[in-house]
């Protein structure tokens, strides 16, 4: 089951370690797992890139971006005695020879037992390639294991993930491909499962007898920033809906797994994402809106349109915005709609879920027209995290009147300042060959197929953008899609 192990000899090769995600994420990460005994001393971390530099200068830019990240630094120089850089044209075959010499040797100081791990922070173009070269240089021909941790976009498409899966293949087999989806990693993410298999009074009600939508959202308060150039072929669909949004549909509509083996749980989530009503064009305009954001004015600051950010075209059709309305086809799903929002530049910066239940047959205590408030619960991710229950009370007044009460629980500051990063949950994991909260290659193949469709009938015709200002919450039809059901979106709700 879950028990982790702390004590697993790893060479961890980065590529890409002079990009962003390194020094944001990977190597913060790393570190505070050392820090907290989860990283052991028989660790080595070689980063790759293309850069000339020596041991010392690699180390003193992975130590300040350490610095900027982590509040306590205690052992980082222990811990900087781990990491070594190596300069490497990832396209060159001859170049892989040095990075096997470096790879034994450090094997041999560090006591690794031919445990590798390779991370490709890398432009997607270069996964299969680097991938390949892991083979054929011999660096995967190891004593130990051996596992490959990708990050996303994997492919732009079906075919194309296709491709690029059939190309890894030829090196690693599937139980040793991790790929990243970072949500996955989110604390409370994770607690979806949790709170609903570990609690016996959701799951009787988690069907569509009790339930009448369930709404989850993603916004952004920034816009592309510098990502411009690979935006501009992604788009909130693939960015963020392929990957991210039904993710957490998925874990929301699956069925209890018969264990928590990582094979049971994405069984589950694999059959829940089997399950979602392929679109046809039709349903695809009915149930999907696209948005691309207008300049506007975030906490006092005007920001641009998308069409006026770096390396983006002037009169793109990308959209920043998705909102959709998804049908799940199985026994306890039919009849629910699943709506899910993300987009850029809007108001607030949320990753939620919202439960929203059935009415009670009966409202005993409104004559008139006025409706009882609905029972919500309400799983904040992010920024806030907790979890609440929106009920009904009777109101402080003589006769009987009902006021919407709420039972919260979040996470305390003092919680918050431990909050592990969802990377340092995923590099854990991975070092102990859990490849639970990782996505496996059945779920990228529905996803795909899903959000393929809704692609291929917004290829048909020209959006009117921008559509939405920056600072708001989204088109006006985003609005309708829930208002023609009877629903509303619960924003700013905790
Ligand atoms: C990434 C997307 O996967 O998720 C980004 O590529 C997006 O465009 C980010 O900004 C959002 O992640 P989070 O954890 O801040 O919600």
């Amino acid at each position: 089951m879950n028990t982790k192990n702390k004590d697993i000899p790893c060479l961890i090769t980065i590529f890409g370690a002079t990009g962003d995600l390194s020094h944001r994420k990977l190597f913060p990460s790393l570190f505070h797992l050392y820090q907290q005994e989860n990283l052991n001393e028989q660790v080595a971390i070689i980063g790759i890139g293309r850069r000339e530099l020596t041991n010392d200068d690699f180390r003193s830019q992975v130590k300040s971006s350490i610095q900027e990240h982590v509040k306590d630094t205690k052992h980082l120089d222990k811990f900087m005695e781990h990491v070594f850089y190596h300069k490497h044209d990832v396209s060159d075959e001859a170049s892989y020879q040095s990075l096997l010499e470096v790879s034994n040797k450090l094997d041999t100081e560090f006591n690794l037992n031919g445990n590798r791990l390779f991370y490709l922070a890398m432009a997607p173009k270069f996964f299969g390639v680097i991938s390949d070269y892991l083979k054929s240089s011999g660096l995967t021909e190891t004593t130990g294991f051996k596992r490959l941790v990708i990050e996303k976009p994997f492919g732009s498409d079906l075919a194309s993930a296709e491709d690029l899966n059939e190309q890894l293949r030829r090196s690693f087999k599937e139980e040793e491909i991790y790929r990243i989806d970072h949500y996955l990693g989110k604390d409370m993410v994770q607690n979806i499962e949790v709170l609903r298999f570990a609690n016996a009074m959701f799951e009787p009600l988690w069907n569509n007898k009790y339930i009448s939508n369930i709404q989850v959202t993603s916004s952004e308060v920034l816009g592309v920033e510098d990502r411009g150039g690979y935006y501009e072929s992604s788009g909130a669909l693939k960015d963020m809906v392929q990957n991210h949004m039904l993710q957490m549909v998925a874990l929301l509509a699956m069925e209890a797994p018969i264990s928590l083996h990582s094979e049971d749980i994405r069984a589950e989530k694999v059959k829940a994402l089997k399950s979602l009503r392929k679109l046809e064009p039709e349903e695809v305009r009915q149930n999907f809106v696209r948005g691309q954001y207008d300049e506007g004015v975030i906490q006092g600051q005007k920001v641009p349109k998308y069409r006026g950010e770096d390396r983006v075209a002037e009169n793109s059709t990308t959209p920043t915005f998705v909102a959709g309305k998804l049908t799940i086809d199985n026994f306890r799903w039919a009849g629910v709609p699943f709506y899910i929002r993300t987009g850029k530049r809007m108001k607030s910066k949320t990753i939620q879920v919202v439960v929203e239940f059935k009415e009670v047959p009966m409202n005993l205590y409104y004559e008139t027209d006025k409706k009882l408030d609905s029972n919500l619960l309400v799983i904040n991710i992010q920024p806030n995290e907790g979890v609440s229950l929106h009920l009904n009370a009777k109101k402080n007044v003589q006769g009987i009147e009902t006021e919407p009460v709420q039972l919260s629980y979040a996470m305390s500051a003092q919680d918050k300042m431990n909050t592990v990063d969802a990377y340092e949950n995923l590099l854990f994991d991975c070092l102990n060959g859990d490849a639970t909260n990782f996505t496996h290659w059945e779920e990228l193949k529905s996803t795909w197929k899903f959000v393929d469709a809704i692609q291929e009938e917004w290829n048909q015709n020209e959006p009117e953008f921008p559509n939405y200002e920056s600072g708001s919450n989204g088109p006006l039809d985003s609005d309708l899609l829930l208002s023609r059901d009877g629903f509303k979106w619960w924003d700013d709700i905790h």
